[in-house]
């Protein structure tokens, strides 16, 4: 299994990290066969799967559910799971047992955490215990009620100088790596140049140690808005509803099942049921 060291020797090695979220474990096992270095368990779970219009409704148990799965559909990738709202901004105590659940219960290897400021000492003391953490910072999807909506940041002087300062402090918290999402091109190179943890970026350009993205976007199992920054390269969405038509039309016309689904008795044990 690739490792923390793994992806910071790629960083060096300037070989782009490919990470992409996966929420159970068929798409866990694509993302493994398709060589995608490490496997997210987003709380974008939220959106993606639960029908939810934020990451806030998400809750550790559901976390730990799709942690699992993914865990076992890719049990050789390096798995990181996000801590989901207001787990991790209260009682630390409280935090560290559902960091306690997702490593040692799912068996994940890191947990991301959104934020600076109030998240600094709770990356410093989960990295202290000998906890992977993964930081997030730009655009932070469990803020979204504070931000005013998903919007691009750092895109200021003021902003992109905060941003700048708020990614050195994550890494001097001990943070493992640190995924910027939504933000100016420019701003995600000179962090990812002045880091010397990975930068893994979403929106944020080519010029990031690796990049990001949303399984369902990435396959286009979805008929929501799409944010810009996302590249689709498939429409599956198209091929279910077709396929589900299909299903539909040919139950009602009696198609389906044909023979070849279908079972069938001896005509002698037929015989002696019936008469
Ligand atoms: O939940 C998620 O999918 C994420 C990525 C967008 C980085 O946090
Ligand atoms: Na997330």
């Amino acid at each position: 299994m690739k490792s923390i060291s793994t992806f910071m020797k790629m960083k060096q090695e300037r070989d782009p990290i490919a990470m992409m979220t996966a929420y159970d474990a068929p798409s866990a096992k694509a993302a493994a066969k398709a060589g995608v270095d490490m496997i997210l368990v987003g709380d974008s779970v939220g959106m993606a799967v639960h029908g939810y219009d934020s990451t806030i409704p998400v809750t550790l148990e559901d976390m730990l559910l799709h942690s699992k799965a993914v865990r076992r559909g890719a049990p050789e990738t390096f798995v990181v799971t996000d801590l989901p709202f207001l787990t991790y901004q209260g009682d630390f105590s409280e935090t560290l047992q559902a960091v306690k659940q997702l490593l040692q219960e799912a068996n994940v290897q890191a947990v991301k955490l959104e934020g600076a400021k109030r998240t600094l000492s709770t990356i410093q003391r989960l990295s202290e215990a000998g906890v992977p953490v993964i930081g997030h910072l730009g655009l932070t999807p469990q803020s979204v009620g504070v931000l005013g909506g998903y919007k691009v940041q750092g895109r200021t002087e003021e902003a992109a100088k905060q941003l700048i300062e708020e990614s050195k402090q994550v890494e001097k918290s001990g943070a493992v790596a640190l995924v910027l999402e939504c933000v100016p091109r420019q701003v995600a190179a000179h962090i990812s140049s002045l880091l010397d943890i990975p930068v893994i970026g979403i929106g944020a350009g080519s010029e990031t140690d690796g990049q990001v993205l949303v399984f369902h976007d990435v396959i286009g199992f979805s008929d929501g808005f799409l944010p810009k920054f996302v590249k689709q390269y498939a429409h599956v969405q198209t091929e279910v509803e077709h396929a589900l038509s299909m299903y539909v039309s040919e139950v009602k016309q009696q198609v389906f099942p044909g023979p070849e689904h279908t079972f069938s008795m001896s005509e002698e044990t037929l015989n002696k049921l019936y008469g």
